[in-house]
């Protein structure tokens, strides 16, 4: 059983913004140790007060997840300061929009490197490392996007598909060394972030924005701090994820439909904003780096569907529980029908 995640050693990339902000102050609030890593040493400072502040023991990796060499790096530090690692989780992305046409090479390639080789690398150096130790947790943000797609994000659409199939594969095979180490795909729907902010966009001038509706970043904050004590093969965050990733499995060519219908698929990703300040593709943005990016005429707030289901067992037992006993009381109620029937009948065959 994993430790509780005040007892922690988290290491966390993409730490200094968004979802991975609010999972550092977090698991700060629980009193974990946490290893912050992205490029923006800044930015990692500054979260890293956030951190303390909450009651957490912060340290600052600055780290490029696209380098192999720096996500070594990541790990011995973080081993070197605080002599384990419990949790690892896989967070920084970067995002193109536009279409697969427009994308120069560089920018798909860009997003392959930091999304799904980030990931790898990720991957790579955690799974020997807590396996080394007896056990331990791997936690890939992914996306809905991991496991459908929709117009204008090709290439991170391709990079987090990517991600749970390389995690998927990884799973076995530390099941099958009996190894203790969990692999859990997170898959958040659209979240209120500054990732859009973030994002290289060729949309006409304008900024690209969150299809609707978009869930609070704290929701994701809490899914992560809840897979490091009860790791869960998949989670999704957000009911609106959950219903396209459902329509996808059972009918793909209707949510293609619904995705082109008055070309939604596309309008809604694209705010009437003008798109403005720099992306942080080739390089950090720079400035204060919040956890909401400020969407709060699509947001939705909380995911209940995430909090009280997907991540909840116990009244999962129970409402399971619950509909087979009021199965089981329906069949009884249709069976004795059917016996008090049985007469009645004899007597009609009698009579004719
Ligand atoms: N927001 C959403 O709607 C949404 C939906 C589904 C999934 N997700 C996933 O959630 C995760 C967090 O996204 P977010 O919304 O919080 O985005 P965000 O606010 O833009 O944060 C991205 C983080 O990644 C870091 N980063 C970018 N490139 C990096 C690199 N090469 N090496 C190390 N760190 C790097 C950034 O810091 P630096 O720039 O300083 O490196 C930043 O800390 C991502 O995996 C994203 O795909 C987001």
């Amino acid at each position: 059983m994993p430790r509780s995640a005040g007892e922690q050693v988290v290491v966390l990339t993409g730490a200094s913004s968004g979802i991975g902000r609010a999972t550092a102050v977090e698991l700060g609030r629980r009193g974990a140790a946490v290893v912050l890593a992205a490029r923006s040493e800044d930015e990692l400072r500054d979260a890293a007060e956030e951190v303390r502040a909450a009651g957490g023991r912060p340290l600052v990796v600055p780290t490029d997840v696209a380098d192999f060499a720096q996500v070594e790096h990541l790990a011995r530090t973080a081993v070197a300061h605080f002599g384990r690692v419990d949790t690892w989780v896989n967070n920084a992305s970067v995002s193109v929009y536009g279409t697969v046409e427009d994308a120069p090479v560089a920018d798909i390639e860009r997003v392959i490197q930091t999304d799904l080789l980030g990931a790898i690398y990720g991957m790579k150096v955690a799974a020997p490392l807590l396996k080394g130790q007896g056990g331990g947790t791997i936690v890939n943000v992914s996306s809905v996007l991991g496991r459908l797609s929709v117009p204008l994000q090709a290439a991170y659409c391709a990079a987090k598909h990517g991600v749970i199939g390389f995690a998927d594969s990884l799973r076995l095979e530390l099941a099958r060394d009996g190894s203790g180490v969990a692999v859990c795909t997170l898959m958040p729907s659209s979240i209120d972030t500054p990732f859009f902010a973030h994002a290289r966009a060729r949309l006409g001038g304008k900024m690209p924005q969150p299809l609707p509706p978009a869930y609070d970043p704290q929701a994701v904050a809490d899914a992560i701090v809840k897979l490091c004590e009860r790791p869960q093969r998949d989670v999704i965050v957000g009911g609106a994820g959950r219903l396209f990733v459902l329509l996808h499995a059972v009918a793909p060519g209707l949510l293609d439909w619904v995705l082109l219908a008055g070309d939604g698929g596309a309008k809604l990703q694209t705010s009437s904003e003008a798109k403005t300040g720099g992306d942080n593709l080739d390089r950090p943005v720079g400035g204060a780096q919040p956890a909401r990016g400020g969407w709060d005429r699509l947001s939705v707030g909380d995911s209940w569907y995430t909090r009280y289901w997907a991540q909840a067992p116990l009244v999962r037992t129970a409402a399971l529980g619950a509909l087979g006993v009021a199965g089981l009381a329906v069949a009884r109620l249709l069976g004795g029908r059917a016996a008090d029937d049985t007469p009645r009948r004899d007597a009609l065959v009698a009579i004719g």
